[in-house]
């Protein structure tokens, strides 16, 4: 859809990227790691003092203290990290559960392990998770549950009743969890997020993955981390020290001091709130309807009063047409699973939010 957005010159909605700056002063701070000289290979586990302030931060967000020194390894992004640890654990013949819709590496990241996924839809429209459903298809062979929140793409949110569901699943198994949490500050309307950090008795089996890109606004850095305790890190770094070895120095550097500022995170929330909000107004002046988004940089919206095409050709004309890039959920379905809803990210520029409105309205009017 990015392509095409190009090719057509459409307002691309579709990618969750942000279009506005990042943070001068964390600019500057790599600017300042480099000029100081930190140009040369880190630790493999990332930068020690990073390492330190993450392991300040999770104890003060999750009350959890996990050891700088052997539980958290800095990783070029948060699918970087997410492909490690599911080639740490996984043998060929092992099952995933994997709820869909889903992030897109996932998959693929199972597969490319001999393992084989085991989808589960989230059920629409609310896009809960269906315990039940995955119990059913618990086997001897199931080696991991992934999950992801807050869910891109729905927006979805775990809840405190999702955490005892899936206590209550893995007691008693070898059952590992991922637990991607990229977007752990992007949480709307005072909900709280529910880290898998939160709980002991769930990190002693999971691997949980960050991305600072969706923190401070630099996708493009490709720098996160994954926490876990020591036995799995120590399969994690099997595979981490022999494919990239280790992440870029002077961001490490900058990273380590900026992230002390808790506002910048703390504040994240409420930034993309009224983004949502701001976007959410301007669209009740179409025929779009919205689903709930609980966090996350997205929304997902129905078009079923505008177009009986599927979500692929509808996103299409849309780009074409009206000069909106969005992305069809059926992507993120591997059997495409059509229910005439598209994605869009409002982590964008109020300007950029208006002016995309204002082409599906002048659209709407066309028809
Ligand atoms: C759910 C989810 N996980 C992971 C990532 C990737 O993070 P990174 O860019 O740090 O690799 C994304 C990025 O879009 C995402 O949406």
């Amino acid at each position: 859809m990015s392509a095409l957005a190009a090719q057509y010159k459409a307002i691309n909605l579709g990618q969750g990227t942000p279009d506005f700056g990042m943070n001068e002063e964390l600019i500057d701070l790599v600017s300042k790691a480099m000029r100081d000289g930190h140009n040369q290979y880190s630790h493999r586990n990332g930068l020690l003092s990073l390492r330190e302030a993450i392991a300040e931060k999770v104890e003060f967000l999750y009350n959890n203290k996990v050891n700088p020194a052997t539980e958290i390894t800095i990783t070029p992004g948060g699918t970087y990290a997410i492909y490690t640890a599911l080639t740490a654990v996984l043998n060929p013949g092992d099952e995933v559960i994997v709820l869909e819709p889903a992030y897109d590496s996932y998959i693929p990241n199972i597969q490319v392990n001999g393992a084989i996924p085991v989808l589960i839809p989230l059920v629409y429209p609310d896009y809960k998770i269906d315990w039940d459903l995955i119990k059913e298809k618990i086997s001897p062979a199931t080696k991991m549950i992934m999950l992801n929140s807050p869910h891109n793409p729905t927006g979805r949110i775990l809840d405190e009743n999702d955490i005892a569901q899936l206590r209550n699943i893995v007691a008693g198994t070898g059952i590992f969890i991922l637990s991607d949490e990229v977007y752990e500050h992007i949480i709307f309307d005072g909900r709280k997020h529910e880290s898998i950090l939160k709980y002991p008795d769930l990190f002693q089996r999971s691997f949980v993955t960050f991305s600072f890109g969706k923190v401070y606004h630099c996708t493009g850095w490709k720098t996160g981390y994954c926490i876990a305790p020591e036995p799995l890190m120590n399969e994690f770094l099997k595979v981490h020290q022999y494919n990239c070895f280790c992440t870029n120095s002077p961001f490490q550097y900058a990273l380590a001091d900026f992230i002390q500022n808790k506002d910048q995170y703390l504040g994240l929330g409420n930034f993309l709130q009224d983004k949502r909000d701001y976007f959410q107004n301007l669209m009740e002046h179409t025929m779009f309807k919205p689903f709930p988004s609980y966090g996350s940089y997205f929304q997902l919206y129905t078009y079923k009063g505008l177009s009986n095409e599927s979500e692929i050709d509808f996103a299409k004309r849309l780009t074409i047409e009206a000069g909106v890039a969005t992305i069809p959920v059926s992507a993120f379905y591997q059997k495409g699973l059509d229910n005439k809803v598209l994605r869009f990210c409002f982590a964008k520029k109020e300007e950029t939010l208006k002016n995309a409105v204002e082409r599906l309205i002048n659209y709407e009017n066309k028809k």
